[in-house]
């Protein structure tokens, strides 16, 4: 995964450009970082174990450099520490490297045998090492880069600086993306365009194979046969995304609460103007299957949408983990669409499953949050979802804006199937644009979920519940609560309990449950009731009016099968937040983990 950022400029200081972009890139890793630059014509660097902000306090106040590259690194070889952090150094060669070279060992075999000696456990000590290698045999900065990318396997995003030649930067690119920054008399190279918007909103797309050669002027870009290519500048015209956490004192709180505005946001487009809106939609008609692929929440929000689908229009859904679909035998078929879920459009597993689909001339559908990210291009369609730059690593708003597109894409298909009736079609869209009344008093209602967060922060199991797609629900809950709060948290069926999980249930263990479907409510009940003979502590949210003095009850609407679980996921959120918040984690940068998975 980490994050890569560079910059040249003629006439300021690029240490606040680079530490600036760092901070903006802490969504893709933040074990440790590291940063390059020049000062008095030499390289200076300077890396530590932890966070860009440690990083910024060992800069020397005064230190001005026009040349520099940074990086902050989420481990993959090697363990975070500040030998392992980037930049790596071999001789003359300086890189930041995003991606994984596969074939690492094979090369540094071979490099051990020309007596290179490596000082750290990573692939990327290898990369710099290979560059050096090459330079020193050919000393052609570009003929060594072209060379590099004959031999080494796998991604890479790579920012260089060669001893030689300080008047340049160099960036390198294959499957990790990677753009370069123009503004005057300054040029950026960055793994984001939001990293550097601050600085510029003009940029050019590296793509695969591809290097550039950056002074602080201009920046020639190539191809792997040596041919310029001329790239067509674009522009960001996005709303700026540096964003502050408000009156809130986790970004993720601040995200939870801004459901009430992004869902109706998201939503928008397809129910403004009743059906004719919906019927935006694509038409699935044509497909007799429908396949959903993500990873983590995405395959929540996929879950959510296969119920729907296959309960309400008849149509065969399955939903995929995209880790094992790009492995798997998926008896690919032009009749079925396969659906991407993705909030970054970054992620390595779906991008690997789109190609895959892609490249048996399938058709593809992208649901996606970030606007030109990578996933973007792949896909044959894309619906974007409107929830705006999510910061906290832990999804909220970007799952409940999935579940929003999906539902209406369900609801499309729905009418164009004949499955629902128009009048029914119209009363549903009415939810959708009431959705802020119905969530708002689940968002404001914190002290059943603070009440419940204090029952259960000390506990180091819990399981979650559900049947249906109260059960896909469950899964959504369950991993809120394990990445925040480090609280081990598990999702059954709530049927599957007795099959082997209920001997876990132990007097005190906290069973959190969702029972949303009338056909179904009275056995989930059954079931709750199960697990309170054996002494669990019982935690429910239901539309149903019950009551029973051993189980805590939150309430919510009664809506349609459509609306039903972006109201139920809210209590799940708020109880996660309020968990982690008493056991004092770093909620919004949760340990291990990146907001944004550019590693399979
Ligand atoms: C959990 C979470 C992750 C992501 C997953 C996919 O809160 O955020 O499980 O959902 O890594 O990421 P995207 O949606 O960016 O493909």
């Amino acid at each position: 995964m980490c994050g890569i950022v560079g910059a040249i400029s003629k006439d300021r200081n690029i240490l606040p450009i680079l530490i600036t972009g760092l901070k903006n890139l802490e969504y893709r890793g933040y074990d440790s970082a590291g940063i390059a630059y020049l000062r008095n014509n030499k390289v200076t660097i300077k890396k530590i174990t932890g966070k860009v902000s440690k990083l910024e306090s060992k800069l020397n106040k005064n230190d001005n450099s026009h040349l520099g590259i940074a990086h902050t690194r989420w481990a993959t070889h090697g363990k975070a520490n500040a030998i392992n952090a980037h930049p790596h150094r071999y001789k003359h060669i300086t890189i930041v490297h995003n991606g994984i070279i596969e074939n690492f060992k094979e090369l540094k075999d071979m490099l051990e045998k020309e007596n290179y000696i490596f000082k750290s456990s990573t692939d990327s000590e290898v990369a710099a090492a290979l560059l050096n290698y090459y330079y020193e045999k050919y000393n052609d900065i570009e003929k060594t880069i072209k060379e590099f990318m004959n031999k080494a396997i796998g991604s890479y995003a790579i920012g260089m600086i060669v001893d030689n030649d300080k008047d340049n930067l160099y960036a390198i690119k294959k499957e990790s993306p990677l753009i370069i920054g123009i503004s005057n008399n300054t040029i950026m190279l960055s793994s984001d365009i939001r990293a550097i918007l601050k600085y510029t909103n003009k940029y050019y797309i590296l793509d695969d194979y591809e290097y550039a050669k950056i002074n602080y002027n201009n920046a020639i870009i190539k191809n792997k046969t040596g041919k310029q290519i001329n790239k067509e500048l674009k522009e960001y015209k996005n709303e700026d995304t540096t964003n502050s956490k408000g009156k809130y004192k986790h970004f993720m709180l601040k995200e939870i609460m801004e459901q009430k505005e992004t869902i109706l946001k998201t939503a928008l487009p397809f129910i403004e103007d009743g059906i004719n809106s919906l019927l935006i939609m694509p038409d699935l008609t044509k497909y007799k299957e429908i396949a959903i692929v993500g990873c983590g929440t995405a395959y929540h929000a996929g879950l959510v949408a296969k119920y729907l689908f296959t309960e309400l229009t008849n149509t065969r859904c399955n939903v995929y983990l995209a880790s094992e679909y790009r492995y798997q035998n998926n008896f690919l078929s032009k009749d079925t669409l396969t659906i991407f879920i993705s909030q970054s459009g970054e992620t390595a597993d779906t991008i690997a499953a789109i190609k895959l689909v892609k490249s048996k001339g399938c058709p593809t559908l992208g649901i996606i949050n970030v606007e030109e990210s990578s996933m973007t291009f792949l896909v044959d369609k894309c619906l974007y979802t409107k929830a705006g730059s999510e910061i906290a690593v832990a999804s909220t708003k970007a799952y409940t804006a999935q579940v929003t597109i999906l539902s209406l894409l369900v609801l499309s298909h729905a009418y164009r199937n004949k499955n629902i009736s128009k009048e029914k079609v119209l009363e549903i869209i009415d939810e959708f644009k009431n959705i802020k009344t119905l969530i708002t008093p689940l968002l404001n209602n914190k002290e059943i979920y603070l009440a419940i967060a204090k029952d259960i922060y000390k506990e180091e199991d819990i399981f979650y519940i559900g049947r249906g797609l109260d059960y896909a629900l469950s899964m959504e809950g369950a991993l809120k609560l394990k990445e925040i709060s480090y609280i081990h948290s598990e999702s059954y069926a709530a049927g599957e309990l007795k099959h082997g999980t209920i001997s876990l249930i132990r007097k005190n263990t906290p069973v959190l449950c969702s029972a949303t479907n009338e056909r179904l409510n009275a056995k989930t009940i059954s079931n709750l009731k199960e697990v309170l003979a054996r002494g669990a502590k019982v935690y429910l949210i239901t539309d149903e009016k019950i009551k029973d003095d051993n189980i805590t009850i939150i309430n919510i609407k009664k809506t349609s099968d459509f609306i039903k679980s972006l109201l139920v996921i809210i209590p799940y959120q708020l109880i996660a937040y309020y968990t982690a918040a008493l056991r004092g984690t770093d909620i919004d940068k949760p340990k291990n983990l990146a907001k944004s998975v550019t590693v399979e």
